[in-house]
């Protein structure tokens, strides 16, 4: 049977092998205690719903040079803002990261509250931001879920209960996963390796951190997780 999963290896290994991305501080810095800024972190991961790293890399340049601080983006005019958005799409994405930036500015004194509950109170940040911004740039103890990370959890514990009800267990897999001392990097260390090792077809399962405890490698089979509801 696999040894019992830990973070261990999947934090040596982001150590070595994580993406350079501009919103990051990178780990040997953030074990110094050097955090991201919550601004950026946030305007990242809103830019990061449904648009690829790279698409979103020269957009995410463009508005932090124009729009330096949350307040800066709270008194830019909307259609600025929607202009920089242009290309971006799901333009409601745009209407509301102007809402909470002015929802910052004026009831937060331009400072991002730090905890998942008070960032969920924000126009525009569902669970998945706020676990992200949380665990990232406050590095708070988050379960943070996006698709990658369901895909790696479901193949390290084989979970065979389809999506969506499937998804409770996996966020139960990753709270219980997540080091008290790195949340942030963990976050991040799940969602590079399911962009990069642990992709739906083909994953590269002998260059995995998590191969020696990997539940569905040992059944021969990652691709069939996650496990989808039949239509
Ligand atoms: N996709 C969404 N958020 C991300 C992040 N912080 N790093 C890499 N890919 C991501």
């Amino acid at each position: 049977t696999p040894d019992a999963p830990s973070a261990t290896p999947l934090l040596d290994w982001y150590d070595r092998h994580h993406r350079d991305l501009p919103w990051r501080v990178s780990p040997p810095m953030a074990a110094r205690g050097v955090r991201a800024d919550p601004y950026r972190v946030w305007l990242s991961e809103v830019m990061l719903q449904q648009t690829t790293v790279q698409a979103v890399k020269p957009y995410f340049a463009n508005f932090l040079a124009r729009w330096p601080t949350v307040r800066d983006l709270a008194e830019a005019p909307n259609d600025d803002v929607m202009a920089a958005w242009a290309g971006l799409g799901y333009y409601a994405r745009a209407r509301n990261l102007k809402k909470c930036a002015e929802a910052v500015a004026t009831q937060h004194d331009g400072v991002f509250p730090d905890t998942e509950d008070s960032l969920k109170s924000l126009p525009g940040i569902g669970d998945y931001t706020a676990a992200a911004v949380a665990a990232i740039a406050f590095n708070r103890q988050a379960a943070v879920m996006d698709g990658n990370v369901e895909r790696v959890i479901s193949r390290l514990y084989a979970i065979a209960t389809p999506l969506p009800a499937g998804k409770l267990l996996m966020k139960q897999k990753v709270a219980l996963l997540t080091p008290a001392d790195r949340p942030g990097d963990f976050a991040q260390a799940m969602m590079d390796l399911g962009a990069t090792i642990c992709t739906p077809k083909r994953p590269a399962c002998s260059l995995c951190p998590f191969r020696g405890s990997c539940e569905a490698l040992r059944l021969h089979d990652p691709e069939q997780f996650p496990v989808k509801a039949a239509k």
